[in-house]
């Protein structure tokens, strides 16, 4: 598909998505764009990305504001979360009877963006609470946006007790401990090439040192301060990285892990479990 064709096709989905256009009327052509229809059909000959134009995104059935623009949720973030919530929902504490009765499985949603991975294991477990952290106010604004809508939205189980922090990595999270850590940290290599549409994404939610892997180390190193017994780290890193992380867990002696690969079949997320870890 070429380029126009694809603005094309998101030119229709703005008009039919956002202005409610009937699909007739894009095929008769014969109604005006109104001023701000104008505007967005501008912003996407720019480039810009199309869910930054519509304003919000779908996410495992969770609605993803995206107003204030932190970085776009990806499907691949989307597959590793259904996963996870799969996994959990036979196989948690809770259910394997870890965890004494009335009490929730600790969360934390490191590198949390808009906030969608903690939202959709909010709206799809029973009994969790979440910690949602970012180094970045305007992320921290838009998750907090994002967890009205869930509150607003009847199914979700309890986002009570789900906590934002402002947090440097680990840095403000000195005492606390999770039964689960996901995390989607910045990992793309500073210095590679890259699609142009990124860079209407923050940068700081992009991109790491040290071949992309600056965070992912340090988040390997902080890990047994944080994780409860029996918990683990769900981790997505980049395509091309599994061989410097499998090198970064022996070099500190992190013994039980697992590799998994995405929906097109690329490795593209780690499980680290408490019990690989040093004590
Ligand atoms: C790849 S985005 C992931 C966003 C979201 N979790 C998702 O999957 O769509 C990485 C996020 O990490 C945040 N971040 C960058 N450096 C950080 C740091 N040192 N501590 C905490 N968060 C950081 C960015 O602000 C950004 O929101």
């Amino acid at each position: 598909m070429t380029n126009s064709d694809s603005i094309k096709i998101q030119i229709r989905w703005v008009l039919i998505e956002k202005y409610n256009w009937s699909g007739s009327e894009i095929i008769q052509g014969k109604r005006q764009y109104a001023p701000n229809e104008l505007d967005d059909i501008n912003r996407l000959r720019s480039g810009e990305p199309v869910d930054y134009v519509i304003g919000w995104k779908e996410f495992l059935g969770c609605h993803i504001d995206l107003s204030l623009k932190p970085l776009i949720p990806r499907p691949e973030t989307e597959f590793l979360v259904s996963r996870v919530i799969s996994e959990l929902n036979k196989e948690s504490p809770l259910q394997q009877g870890t965890l004494p009765n009335g009490s929730k499985i600790k969360i934390l949603d490191l590198c949390c963006g808009a906030g969608c991975i903690g939202i959709a294991l909010l709206k799809h477990l029973p009994n969790v609470s979440v910690d949602f952290v970012d180094i970045d106010e305007n992320a921290l604004e838009q998750t907090g946006i994002n967890l009205r809508f869930l509150y607003r939205d009847p199914p979700a189980f309890d986002a009570g007790g789900s906590r934002i922090i402002k947090s440097d990595l680990f840095d403000n999270l000195k005492e606390c401990k999770f039964n689960y850590i996901l995390c989607n940290p910045p990992y793309v290599n500073t210095n590679d090439k890259y699609d142009s549409s990124l860079k209407f994404e923050p940068r700081t939610a992009l991109f790491a040192r040290n071949k992309g892997m600056y965070f992912i180390n340090k988040i390997l190193k902080g890990l047994n301060n944080h994780l409860l017994p029996n918990g683990a780290l769900y981790l997505e890193f980049g395509h091309g990285q599994k061989d410097l992380i499998e090198k970064e867990l022996k070099k500190l002696n992190i013994s039980k892990y697992s590799f998994h690969k995405d929906q097109y079949k690329r490795w593209r997320w780690v499980v680290v479990d408490r019990q690989g870890l040093e004590p």
